[in-house]
Parts: structure tokens; sequence; C-alpha cells
């Protein structure tokens, strides 16, 4: 693979994958086919993400919206996740990076779960790089949940409710510790976030690709990249 220089420096990029079941219905397939290929894309995207010093990448995997899908296509999903972290434990202990999981993954079946567990545990010292997977993530429900924390803590005197401020508030999202979220990417062409760390985004750039998730090669990703270094970060401050 072509070298590629990232010329404007990227701490934390998120994706919204999106489009599987789509994609797999324009091949005349189940739409879990295309849930299968996107697993493919996913390690190939963290293996580019990683050679261009991208340390944390965050994956939109499984909304608290999902669960009004068909349960056949539920199972399958989390049928090729564990296969997924089976199949890739070992390439993620050797770059050192850490697995960590937004969400709450208790209503998963008790074999996923299992699976993501053992290998949170098996990563969990590394901080080189970081893959950040969303599962049973809501964004809604992660700014209650962060809410009730606070309110716990309050009320246990570990922080004082003067001293709560936007960086305090991000210690208790699932998201902890990472850094700022520099570029999101939604595939598939729908212009939204879904639910989708609606307090980590709130200053991202974003950008919507029509390629749809199986589809979405590191090739694809340079272009998004390209078109996030032209973009000018202001902050709210202005540019001489
Ligand atoms: C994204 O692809 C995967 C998940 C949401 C789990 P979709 O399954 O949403 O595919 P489309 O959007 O229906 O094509
Ligand atoms: C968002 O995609 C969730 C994930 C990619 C995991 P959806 O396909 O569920 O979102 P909507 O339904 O188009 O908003
Ligand atoms: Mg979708």
């Amino acid at each position: 693979m072509e070298q590629f220089t990232l010329k404007k420096p990227i701490k934390h990029i998120a994706f919204i994958m999106d489009g599987n079941g789509r994609w797999a219905k324009k091949r005349l397939m189940p739409r879990t086919y295309g849930h299968k290929v996107a697993c493919k894309r996913i390690i190939e995207i963290v293996r580019f993400v990683r050679s261009i010093g991208i340390k944390v990448v965050t994956l939109y995997a499984f909304s608290t919206e999902n669960w009004n899908r068909p349960e056949d296509e539920i199972t399958k999903l989390f049928q090729y996740l564990e296969d997924f972290f089976n199949e890739y434990i070992n390439e993620f202990i050797k770059e050192k990076c850490r697995i960590q999981v937004s969400g709450d993954i208790s209503r998963l079946p008790e074999k996923t779960q299992k699976i993501i567990n053992e290998a949170i545990d098996l990563t969990k010292d590394f901080d080189d790089y970081v893959f950040n997977i969303c599962l049973n993530y809501g964004g809604r429900q992660e700014i209650v949940r962060a809410t009730k924390l606070i309110l716990k803590d309050v009320k246990s005197g570990k922080l004082d409710i003067e001293k709560l401020d936007t960086e305090i508030y991000k210690d208790y999202l699932y998201t902890k510790g990472l850094p700022e979220i520099d570029l999101m990417v939604r595939t598939s062409g729908e212009k939204r976030i879904s639910n989708f760390l609606p307090y980590q985004l709130a200053y991202s750039e974003f950008i919507f690709t029509d390629t749809c998730w199986p589809d979405f090669t590191p090739d694809k990703l340079k272009e998004c990249l390209k078109e996030y270094e032209k973009r000018d970060r202001r902050f709210g401050a202005i540019k001489e």
C-alpha cells in the first residue's frame, strides 16, 4: 500500500459504519452478508488508521435502537462480532492496542459478552492504540447515565457540584480519558448522527460519504482524510 502522510494530525477518528444491508441487497444477498463483509473492512480500516499514526478509533457497531431489527439479523451480527474478536485478538495484543467498549453490553448474548470481556481484559494495560467499539450504545442514554453517576458522587461527597464543568462531565462518559474526536465519518449517504456520541462530537468535523461500509476501503478513507485536511477548524475563534 502506498504511503500516506496525514498533513493535519488526528488523535481520534470515529466511524458510523452504515449501509451494510443496502450494500448486500444490491448484490441480491441477505443483509447479514453485508455485516460479514463489514467485519473485513473494520480490520483493514483499523490497520490503515494505525499505519498513519491515528491512535484512537471509535466504531459504531450496534445502537440502542438496533434492537428493533429482526432477531435473526441481531443474532448474526453478534456472531460476526464474536468471530471478529476471536480472529484478531492476537493482532490487538501484538500491536498493544487496548480494546474498550462504549455502551451497556449486559444485554448482549452471554457468549458475546464473555468474548468481549476477555478481549478487554487481555488488552487493558495497553495504551499505544485504542479500539473503542460502541455496542448497545445510545448517546442520550449515555448522558442520562453520566448524570446519574454524577448525582451519586455528589451525594457521597466525592464531587463538589460547584466544581462540575464540561471537562469533569467527560469523566462520566464511556469515552473517559480519550482525546477529542477530530473527525467523524458516516458511510452510506445518511446525513444524521443516529444517537452517536452527541456530547463527544460537539466540535468534531463530519464527513458523510455515499460509499457503503462494505466498500469503504483505506483508499476511500484517504479521500475523506484529504477533505478533512482542507477544513479550517476555528473552535469559535477567528483566523487572521
Ligand atoms: C450498519 O448497516 C450496521 C448496523 C447498523 C448494525 P445497516 O445494517 O444499517 O445497513 P443499511 O443502512 O440498512 O443499509
Ligand atoms: C447507526 O446506523 C447505527 C450503527 C451504524 C451501529 P442505523 O442504520 O441504525 O441508523 P439509522 O436507522 O439509519 O438512523
Ligand atoms: Mg443503516
